[in-house]
């Protein structure tokens, strides 16, 4: 067992996000479900609450630096540590722009927004917590990434997305060289799930799309650190 390790989870009001903070509640794990919206996060926590699962709620908006350091803030004072971040809080917001959709309509608005949450928002939450991790001696990091960032397999179709994506990645490397050897931070690609952005076509069903993921934040000591993994293996970046 993990010994009520605290973990935090972005963007838990549904899909991937509320998935995981469910399936590590049901490891007993102490979970931190956390919403930019807070009726959705209120919603969120009560529909886990009918399953027999507690979990605590923090508002969250990732694009928020102070905001962050308010839900931080809250629990270090409410559980005294943080083991576990999920970064899966994310947005796709790229649109044909009469009729295409390519790199050559993407506007600023679109590109700045998918960055300032897709990377910024896992930038901004590995800043404030990796410190914390080192200090208590463990921590577990997850960005939730995609396969659409992937560089070795580019194409046009989704810039903001794909490019936040990529960024997202080195995201992933940066905090995992700056950590020491009981921080490991890795990044996901869940693959394609029928959540709210992956729409009701997607191969995957929630439960199988957050495999990867929980996996990952519950590692032991051999984890990985600065990798990239889809189904528990490696993939290029
Ligand atoms: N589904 C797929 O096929 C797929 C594939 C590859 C990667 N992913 C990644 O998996 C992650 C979860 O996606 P999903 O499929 O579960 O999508 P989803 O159902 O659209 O959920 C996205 C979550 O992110 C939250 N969010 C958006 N902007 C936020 C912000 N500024 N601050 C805090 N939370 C914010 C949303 O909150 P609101 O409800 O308030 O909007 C929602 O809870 C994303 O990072 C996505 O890129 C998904």
């Amino acid at each position: 067992m993990n010994d009520g390790r605290v973990a935090i989870v972005t963007g838990g009001n549904r899909g991937l996000g509320l998935e995981v903070c469910r399936q590590l509640a049901s490891q007993n794990y102490r979970v931190v479900l956390t919403s930019r919206d807070e009726a959705k996060g209120a919603a969120a926590v009560q529909a886990l609450a009918s399953d027999g699962l507690e979990v605590l709620y923090h508002g969250l908006d990732v694009r928020d630096d102070s905001n962050i350091a308010r839900a931080v803030g809250f629990v270090l004072s409410a559980l005294g540590s943080i083991d576990v971040v999920v970064n899966n809080a994310g947005i796709h917001l790229d649109e044909p722009v009469d009729g295409r959709r390519n790199a050559l309509v993407t506007s600023d608005e679109t590109l700045l927004h998918s960055v300032d949450v897709n990377t910024f928002g896992a930038y901004r939450m590995c800043r404030r917590v990796l410190p914390i991790m080192e200090n208590g001696g463990y921590g577990r990091i997850v960005n939730v990434s995609s396969g659409a960032g992937q560089l070795w397999d580019m194409d046009d179709e989704y810039p903001a997305y794909q490019i936040s994506k990529t960024a997202m990645n080195a995201v992933t490397r940066v905090f995992a060289a700056a950590s020491h050897d009981c921080v490991k931070v890795n990044s996901v690609c869940p693959g394609w799930v029928k959540t709210d952005m992956g729409g009701p076509n997607a191969r995957l069903e929630i439960s199988e799309g957050v495999q990867t993921i929980v996996w990952l934040a519950t590692a032991g000591a051999d984890a990985p650190n600065g990798a990239f993994y889809r189904d528990n293996k490696t993939i290029d970046w």
